[in-house]
């Protein structure tokens, strides 16, 4: 046997052996029946009915998607600064009482869990909040909007995965398709993985802050929407549904663009299948001028990531706004596919959108023969439906299990966020992902971070 073959029959061996094994733990959660935990109280996830007691933070906007999950769970608490976008879920859950301040909220009595879709620049406060007072948590993408908030948010986490349920909404995730890639690529068909790409072509450009608009309307706190984020004057062109949807999410005190947006959901088809923690180096390029309020539309950025126990170290690029990989045949235009991902190995390329896959063999005398594909039964288990694996999770004692739990989604926004790091910083970084510190240029560290307002912290 040649080298080359032996390292691709090791390799191979090695992808099996952690496929099975996650087939073994996936499979766990999507065939296991609910269990009633030893009861030390009377509500909540304790109760005989066995629903949990919640707080849903952010009840208007993308908080009304998740009504239907709530329905089955007790909603015991709803908080939302616009007194108008919560009405829905006010109406859907009458005994609910009602809060403004989510600090406040996530010291009501007898809670087991919040679902948070309140805006992403305070995802990691809430979240760090809510692991400080051993809450399950279903946050929506992205987990948070800076390296150091992601380092933080999984700091807290870690201790308690055995005991906190935790889910990113990614609800993508449970396309059969995650799967389907996951095992084709860890199996084999197109060699030994080199390379993974993802794009997006979301565009949102923006010139810069909005100006004072006078006073926000009265069903609306304006000071609490801003929350952690540095002062800015009310301009209804910065919320959602009045304007369009995520339109804070460009200006760099209120979001992260296209990296925590459509970036959040297409990632995570590569990052479900590389099994990868923190970038050792990044980079990032745009043709854009550097706009101090707004972040870019367009922008390449590149990861490299260190071999793990059946893959090469390999690299990994996120391009968006209108950047995008090259495509590897001339008769492939990439651009026809708006979110997507490509893997490139060495016999082959896959490429993916999020319910759809095309392998590409290289070359006219590739023939697949070195790749066995699975039988029905050694598939990866469907996920189900996403919100309620979370559910499950926080109560059937296996609360890590959820498929975008504080572990996974933390490393993967803080690699998108490290994208925006070098984009500030300019030239090729090198990352300690131990230390959470850039090595070769110190300048750069300013950007792992962000200003806050006084009075706001993420320990509380
Ligand atoms: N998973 C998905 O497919 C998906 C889709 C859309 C949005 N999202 C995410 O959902 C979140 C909300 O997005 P949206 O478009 O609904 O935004 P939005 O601006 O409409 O906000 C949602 C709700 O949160 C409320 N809110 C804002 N700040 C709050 C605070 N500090 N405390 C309590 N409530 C607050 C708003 O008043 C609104 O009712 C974002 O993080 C976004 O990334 C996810």
């Amino acid at each position: 046997m040649s080298n080359q073959n032996e390292s691709q029959t090791k390799a191979t061996e090695s992808a099996l052996t952690h496929t099975r094994r996650d087939f073994l733990r996936k499979g766990a959660i999507a065939g296991s029946g609910l269990m009633i935990l030893p009861s030390g109280t009377l509500f909540g996830q304790n109760t005989p009915n066995n629903r949990l007691n919640v707080a849903l933070i952010g009840a208007g906007g993308r908080g009304r998607a998740h009504i239907p999950t709530l329905k089955d769970e007790n909603v015991v608490a709803i908080c939302d600064v616009d007194q108008i976008k919560m009405q829905t879920a006010t109406k859907a859950f009458p005994s609910a009482k009602v809060y403004q301040d989510w600090r406040e909220c996530l010291d009501h009595d007898g809670l087991d869990a919040i679902l948070c879709t309140a805006t992403d620049f305070s995802h990691a406060f809430i979240a760090n909040w809510a692991l400080a007072r051993d809450l399950h948590i279903y946050m929506e993408k992205p987990l948070a909007i800076t390296v150091n908030e992601a380092r933080t948010v999984r700091e807290s986490y870690l201790p308690k995965r055995d005991k906190l349920a935790t889910q990113v909404g990614m609800q993508r995730h449970a396309n059969p398709n995650f799967n389907r890639l996951r095992e084709m690529v860890q199996d084999g068909v197109i060699g030994d993985l080199k390379e993974a790409y993802a794009w997006g072509d979301r565009q949102i450009p923006k010139p810069g802050y909005l100006p004072d608009a006078g006073a926000a309307p009265e069903t609306l706190n304006w000071d609490l929407w801003l929350g952690p984020s540095p002062f800015h004057p009310y301009n209804p062109g910065y919320i959602a549904e009045r304007a369009g949807c995520l339109e804070w999410n460009m200006y760099w005190d209120f979001g992260i663009g296209q990296m925590g947006d459509m970036g959040s959901h297409t990632m995570d088809l590569a990052w479900n299948v590389i099994d990868a923690e923190l970038p050792t180096s990044i980079e990032s390029e745009t043709d854009e001028e550097f706009n101090p309020d707004v972040t870019p539309v367009k922008l390449q950025s590149s990861f490299i990531f260190p071999a793990n126990d059946w893959r090469d170290k390999i690299r990994v690029s996120w391009f968006q706004g209108g950047a995008m990989p090259k495509s590897p045949s001339n008769w492939i235009d990439l651009n026809t596919i708006g979110h997507g991902v490509m893997f490139k190995g060495t016999k082959g390329f896959i490429v993916a959108d999020f319910g759809s896959r095309l392998i590409i063999p290289f070359g006219d005398t590739a023939d697949l023969t070195y790749f066995k594909p699975r039988k029905e039964e050694e598939l990866l288990p469907e996920l189900g439906n996403f919100q309620k694996q979370w559910t499950t999770a926080c109560k059937n004692g296996r609360p890590s299990e959820t498929a975008c739990n504080f572990k996974y989604s933390a490393d993967m926004i803080e690699t998108m966020c490290l994208g925006l790091v070098a984009y500030r910083a300019g030239g090729k970084l090198e990352y300690d992902g131990a230390t959470g510190k850039i090595t070769n240029n110190a300048d750069a560290n300013q950007y792992l971070t962000k200003e806050y307002r006084e009075g706001w912290s993420m320990e509380g």
